[in-house]
């Protein structure tokens, strides 16, 4: 039986990429290495939770011997690494978190990779890391027919996006340097369930069902490439198994909206669902100050993906939103747990 691991399995990507391969994959043994941060939640797994190639492991990726430990007892054929501090707002705030987690957090795992790779390769047994990345370390685009590709040089400019840059030349410099096999993945923005609401999509929602305004940073020019969640773990499961080592791939949906258009069509939804009178959601719309540094647009092109490993998205962006929205509607005690931040609490007696 393979042993997996993936690190950031609580969180919102990486519980629908648990969820795919513990499914999906009987053969394998998933290992969710999650520090349930805020972010991290396993009311996001409970479906999968007694699964019986399935285990949870409560654990930091910053910490040298735990992961040492960890990586020497389970003897892992492949990792998957998503763990990551994830939003943009909180790293203008505090980007030694995200230098923390996302930087020496990555490293750290590379570092306890490495060794591992060196006793596979004496048994001739094979052994991947692949790193779960985002479009934000290419930077901004200005003009319109202007779309991210693979080669596309780097150029962060949130403190978020340079920390995940960051993390992406460390495990392509493994590559290069130890002849580590690895695997990068950029990804647009990902719309789905289980999103923390303090992303603009669920955080829409909740507002919208609270009867709270609905900030809008600047003028609402922004502009997004979004894509289905699930769509994103398909994703990974293909290039993790067809990938060619040392590539990259960039994952997207073809699908730009405005902030300001993407609000106003789930205010829509959410009308039609709530049974209000169309446009009672967007009298809540609000604009407030711009975030810093915001980036103009995000753009994917998908195409090496597309035709060298066959992957399409599975859903309209209509049908998509339309799932997610009825899927906060149903699990309206999982956002109520979610923004009183009492699934914490329940969690850590637990696993303290
Ligand atoms: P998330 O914030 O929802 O989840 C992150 C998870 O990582 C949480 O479960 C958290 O507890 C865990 N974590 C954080 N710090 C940790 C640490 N030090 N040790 C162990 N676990 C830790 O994030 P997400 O939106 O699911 O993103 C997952 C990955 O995908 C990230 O690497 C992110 O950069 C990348 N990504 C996200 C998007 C998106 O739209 N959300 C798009 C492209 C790429
Ligand atoms: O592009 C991929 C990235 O997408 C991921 O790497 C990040 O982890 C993920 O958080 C996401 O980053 P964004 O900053 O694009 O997502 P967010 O949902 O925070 O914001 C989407 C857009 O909406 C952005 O232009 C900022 C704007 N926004 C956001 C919030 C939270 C608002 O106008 N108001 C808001 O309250």
């Amino acid at each position: 039986m393979k042993k997996i691991l993936i690190t950031g399995g609580a969180g919102f990507i990486g519980s629908h990429v648990i969820r795919l391969f513990v499914n999906k994959y009987p053969e394998y043994h998933i290992f969710n290495l999650d520090a349930l941060t805020y972010a991290g939640n396993l009311a996001n797994l409970e479906d999968v939770a007694q699964a019986k190639n399935y285990t949870f492991v409560k654990g930091d990726i910053t910490d040298e011997t735990f992961i040492n430990e960890l990586f020497e007892k389970n003897q892992f054929d492949g990792v998957i690494h998503l763990a990551a501090e994830s939003h943009v707002d909180r790293s203008i705030h505090d980007p030694m978190a995200f230098v923390k987690t996302n930087v020496i957090g990555t490293v750290t795992l590379l570092n306890a990779s490495r060794k591992l790779f060196a006793q596979k390769q004496k048994e001739n047994k094979s052994f991947l890391f692949y790193h779960v990345s985002t479009d934000e370390v290419y930077g901004s685009l200005h003009n319109e027919n202007e779309f991210f590709v693979e080669t596309t040089a780097y150029d962060p400019q949130s403190p978020y996006s340079a920390s995940k840059a960051s993390s992406d030349h460390f495990v392509r410099a493994y590559q290069n340097t130890y002849k580590m096999p690895v695997v990068v993945s950029n990804c647009s923005n990902n719309y789905g369930s289980h999103h923390f609401p303090e992303k603009l999509i669920p955080l829409c929602i909740q507002n919208i069902r609270m009867g709270k305004p609905l900030p809008i940073y600047g003028k609402g020019e922004n502009v997004r490439d979004w894509l289905f969640v699930i769509d994103h773990a398909r994703a990974i499961d293909v290039i993790f198994h067809k990938g060619k080592i040392g590539e990259t791939y960039n994952i997207g949906g073809i699908n730009e909206w405005k902030n300001i258009d993407l609000v106003r069509l789930l205010c829509d939804i959410m009308d039609k669902k709530l049974g209000n009178e169309i446009g009672t959601s967007q009298k809540l719309i609000t604009f407030v100050t711009d975030r810093a540094g915001h980036d103009l647009r995000y753009a994917i092109d998908a195409t090496k993906l597309r035709t060298e490993l066959g992957w399409e998205p599975s859903v309209t962006f209509e049908q998509g939103l339309e799932k997610t929205v009825d899927w906060y509607l149903h699990n309206q005690i999982w956002l109520d747990n979610v923004t009183s931040g009492a699934y914490q609490e329940y969690y850590e007696k637990q696993y303290s």
